[in-house]
């Protein structure tokens, strides 16, 4: 089955109470949730104070996805302010398999990201500790960039990587200018999860957002 994860921070927070709200009577099957740290990447947004408050409010997993330099100092912290799946950058983090490691004796499901310039072959030596590897589909730091077409092919060679290894638990999971439009073909290169920020808050009605991901994934009996 393909997961839908809405990115709040495309959200209106003035209300954020209501859109988690909404996001689930939608249908949606995760939060995302981007920490920025102005260094990994060139943009401030959410601390683990928030991730905390979000949780008190969500029924439906946190799926936080950190874009901050030395990961491992906030593992705990995001932890224990409710992260379900908690995912560090390859590119940000020294130790890799110890912080996916960590995350995990700690409770949550580890992720590992790459940005669009890492090759999938980086994660070779990853892989087998990580549960979930999102692939960015634009340059981390802001919501509503447009998807870069290449990451179809990435997609694709990172499931067959899995495969290979039999890794048939790791789940891919695609962010970054993911629409309904190409939504069928992120799909069908091989994605389980699907992150969506704007295409979802700015959308007239989110119900049918999410019905309409839902259609192009039983168009490919997934
Ligand atoms: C970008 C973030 C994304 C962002 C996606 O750096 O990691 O999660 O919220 O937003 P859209 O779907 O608008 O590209
Ligand atoms: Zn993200």
């Amino acid at each position: 089955m393909v997961l839908t994860a809405p990115s709040i921070l495309s959200a209106n927070f003035l209300e954020l109470g209501r859109e988690i709200k909404e996001t689930e009577e939608a249908g949606a099957d995760l939060f995302h949730i981007d920490a920025m740290d102005g260094s990994f990447v060139p943009n401030i947004t959410i601390g683990y104070f928030i991730v905390e408050h979000v949780k008190k409010a969500a029924s439906l997993p946190l799926d936080v996805h950190l874009m901050i330099e030395r990961p491992d100092r906030y593992i705990k912290n995001f932890i224990d302010a409710g992260a379900d799946i908690l995912t560090v950058h390859y590119e940000a983090d020294r130790h890799l398999n110890s912080t996916l490691n960590l995350i995990k004796s700690l409770g949550a499901k580890a992720g590992v990201s790459i940005n669009p310039s890492t090759p999938v072959s980086a994660l070779e030596d990853v892989l087998h500790d990580a549960d979930v590897v999102l692939l960015m589909s634009v340059n981390p730091g802001f919501g509503g960039q447009r998807f870069i077409p290449h990451s179809l092919k990435k997609i694709a060679a990172l499931k067959s990587m899995i495969t290979q290894k039999g890794l048939t638990g790791t789940k891919i999971e695609v962010d970054g200018g993911v629409t309904v439009g190409n939504a069928a073909d992120v799909i069908g290169a091989g994605a389980d999860i699907l992150v969506m920020g704007s295409a979802f808050y700015n959308s007239e009605n989110y119900k049918e957002t999410i019905k309409a991901i839902r259609a192009k994934a039983q168009a490919h009996g997934r």
